[in-house]
């Protein structure tokens, strides 16, 4: 855990940070956040981050104007307090406090909290670890596409995977894959590189618009479609991507091996690639 935590305009102790009772985030999960990697000291992709608060915040109608120029400043003032040189720095940010209504009032006064946490990367050019997934019913509600602290169906998943042993849940919606619990999906067939569109149904992942370009970029084949969960365990090969897990290839899911328990030559490749582009 980190030492020095942003409040509301303060740098404290962990400890002394407290929020009021009636925060709505607290109360309803009336709030949203932002999860930045650090890597080697460096932070990433930090526009992007920025880009999806405002969308978050907009949508949800937040009485709250993104300062990125600001926030810039306490991040990297948190990484230089808490010596970060690998980890993660979370931003929430709730609507406000207000006397306990189900309907919220205009002009409350956001609650603002960012901290850091370290975290031990799956890089591919060390160590590079292949993992198991289960899959689970997506029961989120109707608009995953903002990234709220409204995560309960996300976490029951999660905690699916963590009892049987698993790194990821993947989310099955009627037939179709949307994404996990904390990530993107992506699945390679026929050298082809399949991942749902992202519409209202899933999260825009930051990790999934920078390896598109990168994808783009290196000129492999790149469809965004649904795919069934079919086509998901009969995948040449299955990786997924997020702030904490980059690009993590997932070489079973539920009892099916997917390329015979190897990391794939195309996630390695990706893999690789995204590595070098933030490094
Ligand atoms: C549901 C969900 N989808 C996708 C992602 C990946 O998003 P990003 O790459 O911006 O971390 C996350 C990250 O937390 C997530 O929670």
């Amino acid at each position: 855990m980190s030492k020095i935590v942003y409040l509301n305009n303060k740098y404290i102790q962990f400890k002394d940070a407290k929020i009021p009772i009636e925060d709505r985030g607290f109360q309803f999960s009336d709030s949203v956040y932002e999860v930045v990697k650090i890597i080697d000291k460096k932070m990433l992709d930090f526009d992007f981050h920025m880009r999806r608060l405002k969308y978050s915040t907009s949508e949800l109608n937040f009485n709250f104007k993104v300062n990125s120029k600001l926030l810039k400043k306490i991040f990297q003032k948190l990484i230089i307090s808490n010596k970060l040189s690998n980890g993660i720095i979370y931003l929430q940010i709730t609507r406000g406090v207000q006397s306990r209504d189900h309907a919220y009032k205009k002009n409350l006064k956001p609650n603002i909290i960012v901290y850091t946490a370290k975290k031990k990367f799956n890089l591919p050019n060390k160590d590079f670890r292949g993992f198991k997934a289960i899959t689970y019913p997506d029961i989120r509600w109707g608009r995953p596409d903002i990234k709220t602290t409204s995560l309960l169906a996300n976490i029951i998943a999660a905690t699916e995977a963590s009892k049987k042993g698993a790194y990821e849940t993947i989310l099955v919606k009627g037939k179709k894959i949307t994404e996990a619990a904390h990530s993107n999906v992506w699945i390679v067939k026929d050298n082809k590189i399949i991942t749902h569109p992202a519409n209202k149904e899933i999260l825009k992942g930051v990790t999934r618009t920078v390896l598109i370009n990168i994808i783009h970029f290196i000129g492999l084949k790149l469809i965004e479609k649904e795919f069934s969960l079919k086509e998901l365990y009969n995948s040449d090969e299955v990786f997924i991507t997020s702030s904490g897990s980059l690009v993590t290839p997932i070489t079973q899911i539920d009892s099916i091996k997917i390329n015979n328990k190897k990391i794939g030559k195309i996630t390695k490749a990706l893999a690789l690639s995204f590595y070098k582009s933030i490094t």
